[in-house]
């Protein structure tokens, strides 16, 4: 049985955990590959709204097992209060959330590195969510990281003591006015990592390769969106971590062969939270009704996440990179009531059209060229198959359809799980 993959394809909060949700209902194994508690992963079911940073968007479902991949960056601390906030469901999680061994662990001197880093930049700040995901993925890369599988060896605090030593010398250097207790966040630490070791620690790749030989139906879970990747987005504004397809095969251990469908998610409109360039972003009425409309706010910060229209220049790129095979259009309800829309077809980049995504989307060199095309106004949320959609919102779709040359399989016109139209 091969991989499913399903990914963001603008610059994070699509509705991926909205989607992976309703999706497990279909799968055996529900795997995340990659990002950390930097993720907020919304679902609603039953009246009632859940926020995931670290754990997978299955883990609500009874049939589903679900597995922190080697690609995740774990902050045990994170880790710990979604548990406890999962406690109250009796979703029996010992039988049903495995994590990697190879995972990385995000230490409390990770996130203080974090915050000194954006302290030290001022201004040309990434605007990160301070999780410590950035100084976590440099001591993997520099082979200095601390691993899940550590925790089972006899001497993992004296591994920790050496790396935090030296975290605390590298928090000087940056020369900046960070407060902190480290005594009371290591206490914080100790005691989360007691709780995460009674989770079972496996070698992930081992077991999903034993799954799929027993035919057992697999979807992988991203985290943040295309514009986010490491490689591919818009660098430096950008996180740790490679969120397009090629990453589930590094953060799972899958190899490029056995994946199957590749699901791609993105809202009808486009946001992005954080700092960094944003072509269609609007800054009129228009883009406050988005944000309202849409609550537009962090699911992990609770910062307002800008707005603007559809950039499909970016949304090709996206799908290209990742190979997208189906697409999901999340958040048309959010557009109701627009008399028009806009859609960015091209840009206008330093005095020429262009239609593919540009090495630099900085404002001074971009401006976008829209297409117009008629709203919608009636109320999608009540409406439940897709022969119940207005006329304009099919138009708006067979244009993104033809263009991106996928197909869009579901759309979604409200938070909760049964707010999806199959088609
Ligand atoms: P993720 O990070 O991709 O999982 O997305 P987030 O959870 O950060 O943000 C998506 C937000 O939109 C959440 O508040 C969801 O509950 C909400 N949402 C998802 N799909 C829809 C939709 O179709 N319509 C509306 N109005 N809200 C949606
Ligand atoms: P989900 O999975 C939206 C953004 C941050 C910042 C940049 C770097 O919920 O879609 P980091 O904390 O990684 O150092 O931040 O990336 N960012 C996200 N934006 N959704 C996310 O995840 C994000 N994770 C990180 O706002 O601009
Ligand atoms: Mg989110």
């Amino acid at each position: 049985m091969a991989v499913d993959l399903l990914l963001g394809l603008q610059w994070g909060d699509e509705g991926k955990g909205k989607i992976v949700d309703v999706l497990t209902a279909n799968y055996d194994i529900i795997a995340r590959f990659q990002g950390g508690p930097n993720a907020g992963h919304t679902l609603e079911f039953d009246g009632i709204k859940h926020v995931l940073h670290t754990i997978p968007s299955g883990i609500f479902h009874k049939n589903a097992v679900n597995i922190v991949g080697n690609g995740v960056v774990i902050d045990p601390v994170i880790f710990k209060k979604e548990l406890d906030a999962l406690k109250k469901f009796n979703l029996d999680i010992k039988s049903k959330l495995f994590i990697s061994r190879k995972a990385h662990l995000i230490l409390p001197t990770h996130r203080l590195l974090d915050a000194a880093s954006e302290a030290s930049k001022g201004k040309a700040k990434i605007g990160s969510t301070l999780k410590g995901i950035g100084p976590t993925y440099m001591d993997k890369t520099g082979r200095n990281g601390m691993r899940i599988g550590d925790l089972e060896l006899s001497d993992w605090k004296e591994k920790y003591r050496s790396l935090a030593n030296k975290h605390e010398a590298m928090i000087s250097f940056y020369n900046v006015d960070i407060q902190y207790d480290l005594a009371e966040l290591e206490a914080d630490f100790f005691k989360a990592v007691t709780e995460l070791k009674e989770l079972t620690f496996i070698d992930s790749e081992e077991y999903l390769y034993q799954a799929q030989k027993q035919g057992k139906k697999i979807l992988a879970e991203g985290a943040q969106g295309s514009l986010l990747d490491i490689d591919f987005g818009t660098y430096p504004f950008v996180t740790s971590s490679n969120t397009t397809a090629a990453g589930a095969c590094t953060g799972l251990g899958v190899a490029p062969n056995q994946i199957g469908e590749v699901k791609g998610i993105f809202k009808a409109y486009t946001t992005r939270v954080g700092s960094g360039p944003f072509p269609t972003e609007l800054f009129d009425e228009d883009g406050e009704t988005m944000g309202r409309a849409g609550n537009e706010f962090g699911a992990t910060t609770g910062r307002p996440r800008r707005c603007g229209w559809l950039d499909l220049v970016a949304l090709k790129y996206a799908v290209r990179i990742n190979g997208v095979t189906e697409l999901m259009m999340m958040k048309g309800d959010v557009l109701s009531g627009f008399e028009k829309l806009k859609i960015c077809t091209a840009y206008s980049y330093k005095g020429e059209i262009i239609e593919h995504f540009p090495y630099n989307i900085e404002p001074e060199n971009v401006t976008p060229v829209y297409t117009e095309m008629n709203g919608w106004k009636e109320d999608l949320t009540k409406m439940t198959s897709a022969d119940q959609l207005p006329k304009t919102l099919n138009d708006y779709i067979d244009f993104l359809e033809k263009e991106l040359e996928v197909p869009i399989k579901i759309v979604s016109v409200g938070p909760d799980r049964t707010q999806t139209i199959h088609r």
